[in-house]
């Protein structure tokens, strides 16, 4: 018999081993969300950005150049180069001490982050803030991901996996209440929208106190006593032997490789690493993040008035929320692949009706009639929709399921860091790719969709139910292409 016919409970306690961690993708989510709406904050541009709010007063002429603004742009991308650093150093901490300390560590520096930022005075300190959030950023997504795939009862892992984008969704859709509240607080709001990162942050550190580490982990760093003991807690059952043993295996195999980075580019590692990679310079090529960290910037491009754009940028957030949980249910059921690839095709027709409505309708200095409006703030949530089902959650899923125990945190470190490097790319290149480019904005992304699609079908195998110590054998050594590596 193997682990995947074992059996599991799911207990309180596994439930809350479970959403403990998800509190991870919390900070995350708040991080993202938070970042647009306080760097347009008039009070936070005066004090450490005043030539950025003088331009902002006068530069108003064309749709499309609003706001570009280099200074502003590197506030909210700051902290993702600094997340992509971070995450390697995560990478061996996961395997030296666990990955239950290192989420420890991942939430503890993030509070530092938040007290640091929400009592800043100069741009000194808030660039020191954006720093610590984006350590504790880089800690927590190598780690998080890798905690549920390794906790997860077979048959349910991209579920649980997936609660880390749910919390994401959930961190990025409070962030935007939170903005449009503090918004209205003169002269600190901004420092309640960037102190209240650290709640998350807390309800993580005391999490790390409740939960066990991951059996692997623990086997791996040689408590093998604690690690059976951990995985009966995790299936809610007492017979584990089975799943216990194929640990054990994986743990020795895992045990042969000296230099885990070395270990990446042998047949065993390329397959994951080329996808983890590609899936997360997709992920953000989607475009998802000119709509989460802007907006209420695009909305108002159309020319929305500010209240309907940040309306609009709400609901977005709740669909982004809502579907997220369509992924929980059916990831499990009807497989990874074909989640991307419908999603790839409603990705695209909503991209390329956008991109036309706009091309068409929308000038410089004009803005889109009423129905146009609504249609085109359909559209954009139809995208954000199919996102929220697939390449949200199965960037992050995938690469944490893929890896051997012997390549797995460095492996997943450089999918962090890459979706780190292209987040931070976004997020500085889109004002300026926006006022550029215009309407054509949209038809690069769509462009993107459709490498991305064909990546899909011949790249990725169907990892659904299969093992994750079994991934060599049954998915990578089946696959037409990937197979010859062997
Ligand atoms: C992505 C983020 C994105 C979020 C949107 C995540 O999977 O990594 O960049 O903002 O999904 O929900």
């Amino acid at each position: 018999m193997s682990a995947e016919k074992n059996n599991s409970k799911i207990t309180i306690y596994v439930f809350s081993c479970w959403i403990l961690a998800a509190f991870g993708g919390l900070m995350f989510g708040y991080d993202i969300g938070i970042s647009g709406g306080v760097s347009g904050m008039d009070d936070f541009l005066i004090k450490f950005f005043p030539n950025v709010h003088e331009r902002k007063k006068h530069v108003k002429e064309n749709n499309y150049c609003k706001y570009d603004d280099q200074y502003l742009q590197l506030f909210t991308s700051s902290l993702y180069l600094a997340a992509l650093v971070a995450s390697f150093f995560a990478s061996k901490a996961a395997t030296k001490l666990g990955r239950r300390v290192t989420m420890l560590m991942a939430s503890i520096v993030f509070i530092a982050g938040a007290g640091l930022s929400a009592a800043a005075n100069n741009k000194v300190m808030l660039i020191f803030g954006r720093i610590l959030f984006g350590i504790g950023v880089g800690f927590g997504n190598e780690t998080v991901p890798l905690f549920l795939t390794e906790v997860a009862p077979i048959q349910h892992r991209g579920a649980v996996n997936i609660l880390f984008q749910l919390f994401v969704t959930i961190g990025i859709f409070i962030a935007n209440l939170v903005n449009f509240a503090t918004s209205k607080s003169h002269p600190n709001g901004w420092r309640l929208s960037l102190g209240f990162a650290a709640i998350p942050a807390a309800v993580l550190l005391i999490g790390c106190f409740v939960i066990t580490d991951t059996p692997t982990s623990l086997v791996a760093r040689g408590h093998e006593e604690k690690g059976k003991a951990a995985l009966k807690k995790l299936r809610g059952v007492s017979e584990v032997e089975v799943e216990y043993q194929e640990i054990v295996m994986a743990v020795e195999q895992a045990k042969q490789v000296k230099n885990a980075y070395r270990n990446l580019a042998k047949p065993a590692s390329i397959p994951p690493l080329v996808i983890s990679i590609w899936l997360q310079i997709f992920q953000q090529f989607t475009g998802i993040n000119a709509i989460m960290f802007y907006a209420p910037v695009l909305f108002q491009t159309m020319g929305f008035k500010t209240s309907s754009s940040l309306l609009s940028a709400v609901m977005t957030g709740l669909v982004n929320v809502a579907s997220t949980f369509v992924a929980i249910f059916v990831v499990d059921k009807v497989g990874r692949k074909k989640l991307l690839l419908q999603a790839c095709c409603q990705m695209l027709i909503s991209q390329v009706a956008i991109g036309s409505i706009l091309a068409k309708h929308l000038s410089a200095t004009g803005s889109l009639e009423g129905t146009l409006a609504i249609i085109v703030v359909l559209l954009v949530c139809t995208f954000v929709m199919a996102f929220a089902w697939s390449w949200g959650p199965l960037g992050w899923l995938i690469p944490s399921e893929t890896f051997p125990l012997e390549t797995r945190t460095a492996g997943f470190a450089f999918a962090v860091s890459t979706n780190m490097l292209f987040t931070a790319a976004v997020a500085q290149a889109f004002l300026t790719i926006l006022c550029t480019m215009q309407a054509y904005t949209f038809f690069f992304f769509s462009a993107w969709i459709v490498v991305m699609g064909i990546f899909a079908i011949f790249f990725l195998p169907e990892t659904k139910g299969i093992p994750i110590d079994a991934m060599v054998e049954r998915a990578w050594m089946q696959h037409p292409i990937w197979k010859k590596l062997f």
